[in-house]
């Protein structure tokens, strides 16, 4: 098969990035590939909205039946958010046979385990790479380049738009609601950014991170979690007079006592290395028995970084169906079965 037929389900900030890497990109991932990748169709809420899209071919739908029925889409990409209704969608497009790539922690963090299960009946992929820190390749870095280890910690910045606030705030001085406008017209923060201020987003991600990391079940309503919302520009400033930084920190350990994870606001000495990751940038740092420490950094959140990582979901979806064989075939991440969202 030399040519891979996407269905595309959202066309906000990540979804555009798609079609922008997948446009500017075309010779390289074809040269890499052997395989031209095509839209033909884009799942929106209002059709009659004017875009300018680089393929005239690509069809605009409001049914996400014209997407997962379509016998001509051999992939469905899931840029659009939300949980219920998505899983919906997604469960049709696996009974259908398609693959899946996704950005949507909240979907893997808490309804994993049905969307693997449903994968594993009809033979399809599911990548999910831009779920946790965007642009960083965290996750395959724990699932491939880390799978000969035993990891027992990992700790780190998952949140791009707290963050980012928290940044400008000490650098700036800047109040807290005008910065969260500005990390929302800069596309990091969430529809909802309660997600992002109070910490559920960087919960839900430890928690796709721990299930990985750790080859173990946990449940996202098992994080211990604190947003950053009661936090004043002085109590920022006062930790930097004593030489700290105040962090957003997502710790997940798994000791004799089992797997433990939070993320709470943490005061870091000036000189941890993660008190330098700045802005909407993510850093994880990743304790192995046999390689020791390690770190991945870079950006956590935004269009062209999210979506870097959305495409790279799509070629590998695309080298496993030119081999014949899918990536979920023999990794079974061990999502746990039933997971209550903490919001609901
Ligand atoms: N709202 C998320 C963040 C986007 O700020 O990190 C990336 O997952």
């Amino acid at each position: 098969k030399n040519t891979i037929t996407v269905g595309l389900l959202g066309l906000g900030t990540v979804g555009s990035g798609v079609i922008e890497i997948l446009h500017d990109h075309k010779e390289r991932i074809q040269h890499r590939t052997g395989c031209e990748v095509t839209i033909k169709s884009v799942l929106v809420n209002n059709v009659e909205k004017p875009r300018e899209l680089p393929d005239d071919s690509t069809n605009l739908t409001d049914r996400y039946e014209d997407i997962t029925r379509d016998p001509e889409i051999d992939v469905v990409v899931e840029v659009m958010g939300g949980i219920d209704h998505t899983l919906t969608i997604l469960l049709e497009a696996i009974q259908h046979g398609k693959h899946v790539v996704t950005a949507n922690k909240d979907l893997i963090a808490q309804h994993g385990a049905e969307l693997f299960a449903a994968c594993q009946e009809s033979g399809s992929d599911l990548y999910y790479e831009a779920s946790v820190a965007a642009g960083v390749p965290i996750i395959r870095s724990i699932m491939d380049g880390l799978s000969s280890d035993r990891i027992t910690k990992m700790m780190g910045i998952v949140n791009g738009t707290t963050n980012y606030i928290m940044t400008k705030m000490s650098q700036d001085g800047a109040d807290f609601d005008s910065i969260l406008k500005e990390a929302q017209d800069l596309g990091f923060a969430e529809a909802d950014p309660t997600a992002d201020v109070d910490g559920l987003d960087a919960a839900r991600k430890m928690t796709i991170l721990s299930i990985l990391g750790f080859s173990m079940p946990f449940n996202l309503e098992d994080v211990e979690v604190k947003g950053i919302r009661g936090l004043s520009l002085s109590d920022i400033q006062y930790a930097e007079e004593l030489g700290y930084r105040i962090k957003l920190i997502g710790i997940a350990e798994n000791d004799v006592n089992g797997v433990s994870v939070s993320v709470e606001p943490t005061f870091l000495p000036a000189t941890h290395p993660l008190s330098s990751v700045n802005d909407e940038f993510n850093a994880v740092y990743v304790y192995g028995d046999a390689v020791g420490e390690t770190m991945f950094y870079g950006p956590g959140a935004g269009k062209l970084p999210t979506a870097t990582a959305v495409v790279s979901d799509l070629i590998a979806v695309l080298k496993n169906i030119r081999l014949g064989t899918t990536g979920t075939a023999y990794v079974q991440p061990q999502f746990p079965k039933q997971v209550m969202p903490k919001d609901q």
